[in-house]
């Protein structure tokens, strides 16, 4: 029996610029007119996750606001439980700045909002309460550490599969990470993570054009011509979402690992060709 992909993570409105080049500190460069477009790394995921035809659950917070209230309902167009996209008065709808270059590299600053709610107990007790061991949770780093540190302890005790995409890079305890079935990292934050001394139960590395692995499995990449590349923003998310909708298809039997590989690096090489 399948289970759903439960997304626990982070909802933001993207302002996003291109510019030739990225400016120097104190610099000011002209970019092009600001887009508006939905984005955070756990909407991302669940998105990615859906379009890979998996049943999704969304749990996070957006502001009391017109952004905040559209953004649920686009992710509700697309399918998506959000019963627990709860809307939180206190704080604004996150947001990130992102400016992109012309060889599709991005930066980023984000102002968290309601990503940081105090409502994360409530809404963490009400998620964790619905899931099953056929369920995968998947959990990145743009909600606050307590609240990621509850849902691993809460997913893990339901008996969900539990993987977290250790982005934007923070260490977690030993004892926490522990209690994952895997994390995900990119080359640098898999250098990080090694750093900082820890020692995951299992990983999933992605190396870029290079390829992805998960401990002793290896997949070669799949090569997007350089000039088909538009915006590498997201492209890790679809790699997360693809690859959970691939472990939630197994439920809670056996996964295949270099399947789901194969799933997230395709996902990841489609979002580089478009915005
Ligand atoms: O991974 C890309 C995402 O990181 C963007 O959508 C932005 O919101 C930031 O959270």
């Amino acid at each position: 029996m399948s289970g759903r992909v439960v997304v626990i993570g982070s909802l933001n409105i993207d302002l996003v610029t291109q510019v030739e080049r990225h400016p120097r500190p104190g610099e000011t460069l002209t970019g092009t007119d600001l887009v508006r477009l939905a984005g955070g790394k756990g909407a991302n995921q669940a998105v990615a996750a859906a379009d890979a035809g998996a049943s999704v659950t969304m749990v996070g917070h957006v502001g009391d606001d017109e952004g905040g209230r559209a953004y649920r309902q686009r992710l509700a167009d697309l399918g998506i439980d959000v019963d627990l996209v709860a809307l939180d008065p206190q704080r604004p709808t996150g947001t990130a700045l992102i400016v992109v270059d012309e060889a599709g590299e991005n930066s980023i600053v984000i102002a968290p909002g309601a990503n940081a709610s105090a409502l994360w107990p409530r809404t963490l007790e009400a998620a964790v309460g619905s899931l099953t061991a056929h369920d995968v949770v998947l959990l990145q780093q743009e909600i606050p550490a307590e609240a990621n540190t509850a849902a691993i302890r809460g997913a893990h005790a339901a008996g969900a599969r539990v993987l977290i995409n250790l982005a934007p890079f923070a260490e977690l305890p030993q004892d926490v990470l522990d209690l994952v079935d895997a994390v995900i990292v990119n080359e640098h934050e898999a250098r990080q993570l090694a750093d900082a001394g820890l020692t995951p139960p299992s990983t999933v590395t992605t190396h870029g054009a290079a390829g992805a692995g998960w401990d002793d499995e290896r997949r070669e990449g799949l090569r997007v011509p350089a000039d088909r590349v538009v915006d590498t923003t997201g492209a890790g998310d679809a790699f997360c979402g693809a690859l959970c909708a691939a472990l939630a298809a197994a439920g809670s039997g056996e996964i295949d690992k270099g399947a789901a590989l194969d799933a997230g690096q395709q996902a990841g090489a489609t979002a580089v060709q478009h915005a």
